[in-house]
């Protein structure tokens, strides 16, 4: 059976990709992660020098019995450049050895900065770059060296086209840029970025759901600390997880499909190997999976082995042909919409 796909600019086993998050911080995380039948790993979103994140609670469980909405709020606590630089050295033969590509994810306050990580990344073994251009949870309230990062990029269109263009020059590799859900559907930021940057593939997080916990003991909300850093400081929050959203994220590639050509590569909800072949059938060229890992740490080998179930199960031989085959069946935007898309 052929699952092998391709993606942005790569040649991929199959179309599991494991997503950016504290998982894959380390050389021990990496090492252990690109093991276990991931196309893909992506790095931790990495910045020049390290990064506490946000206050605590960061990583928790809203509902630890169903374990479905996952806080996420960490604000990009990373190790820093030079951690992260060596652990993908010291991890890059064994991925080779077990055909899983390493995608090294970063952000920073200047240009200068992403682009000597972009580089860093290249010598060290990277097969391609994720540009983290989607963080919500960073900003000046964290204080002075979080504020240009993540999706700060993308406050200006300009400004986003310049930096995928630039990183695009100063590395051999395929240069992937996950973007803020928000803006892929708004049509004059998608066009620019399709007609102005040479991204090869766009990365989103299909759909957060907004939350509110209560804590029935004192009656007060349960929220990550980088929100309650922001109520502090008298800044706007809006609470939302990562969740049971996969429907979402279905719609969203479809409809992103049909309006781009670029690559694309969709995350939020996805936790079965149905999901991945859902994922593949609306359009995209791979997928990613953060919180079903969070859940089980075997939660990749699983998902490929249903996969592989259910394209038996329908008489399926190669995924790659799957590419697509909704949109045939569906009408084209603006027929078709997404509750925020922006057209005019
Ligand atoms: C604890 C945690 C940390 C994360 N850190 C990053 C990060 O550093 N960079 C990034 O691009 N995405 C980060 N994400 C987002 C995930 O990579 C993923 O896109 C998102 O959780 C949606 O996928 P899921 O529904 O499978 O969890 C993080 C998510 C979580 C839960």
């Amino acid at each position: 059976m052929g699952l092998g796909v391709r993606a942005g600019g790569l040649q991929l086993k199959n179309p599991l990709i494991l997503s950016s998050a504290a998982y894959s911080s380390t050389a021990a995380g990496l090492r252990q992660h690109v093991t276990r039948g991931y196309a893909a790993v992506v790095t931790k979103t990495t910045t020049t020098t390290p990064l506490a994140g946000a206050p605590k609670p960061t990583v928790f469980w809203y509902d630890p019995e169903e374990k479905n909405l996952l806080s996420g709020a960490e604000a990009l606590r990373n190790p820093g450049a030079d951690r992260m630089v060596e652990a993908i050295r010291r991890t890059a033969e064994l991925a080779e050895e077990n055909d899983c590509k390493i995608i090294g994810s970063c952000t920073g306050n200047t240009m200068e900065e992403i682009l000597s990580i972009c580089r860093r990344f290249e010598e060290a073994g990277a097969a391609a770059i994720e540009l983290n251009m989607v963080c919500p949870s960073t900003g000046p309230h964290l204080g002075q060296e979080y504020a240009c990062l993540g999706k700060w990029w993308v406050d200006d269109t300009d400004r986003a086209v310049e930096l995928i263009n630039s990183v695009k020059k100063a590395v051999q590799l395929p240069v992937w840029s996950k973007l803020p859900l928000a803006k892929l559907i708004d049509k004059s930021f998608l066009e620019a970025l399709d007609s102005k940057a040479g991204a090869d593939a766009y990365c989103f997080v299909g759909g957060r759901m907004p939350n509110l916990k209560i804590e029935l003991a004192t009656g007060k909300p349960v929220l990550p600390g980088n929100l309650l850093l922001r109520m502090e400081k008298g800044l706007p929050i809006s609470p939302m997880v990562t969740g049971p959203v996969k429907p979402s994220t279905i719609l969203h590639t479809a409809f992103l499909a049909k309006l781009s050509r670029t690559p694309l590569v969709c995350s939020g909800g996805l936790t079965r190997g149905t999901d991945i072949l859902e994922a593949v059938m609306a359009g995209a060229a791979a997928v990613q999976i953060c919180k079903a890992v969070y859940r089980d740490i075997k939660a990749g080998a699983r998902m490929l082995e249903e996969l592989r179930e259910v394209m038996e199960c329908h008489g399926y031989e190669e995924i790659q042909s799957l590419k697509g085959r909704v949109l045939a069946s569906l009408p084209d935007p603006p027929l078709l919409t997404v509750p925020g898309a922006k057209y005019d």
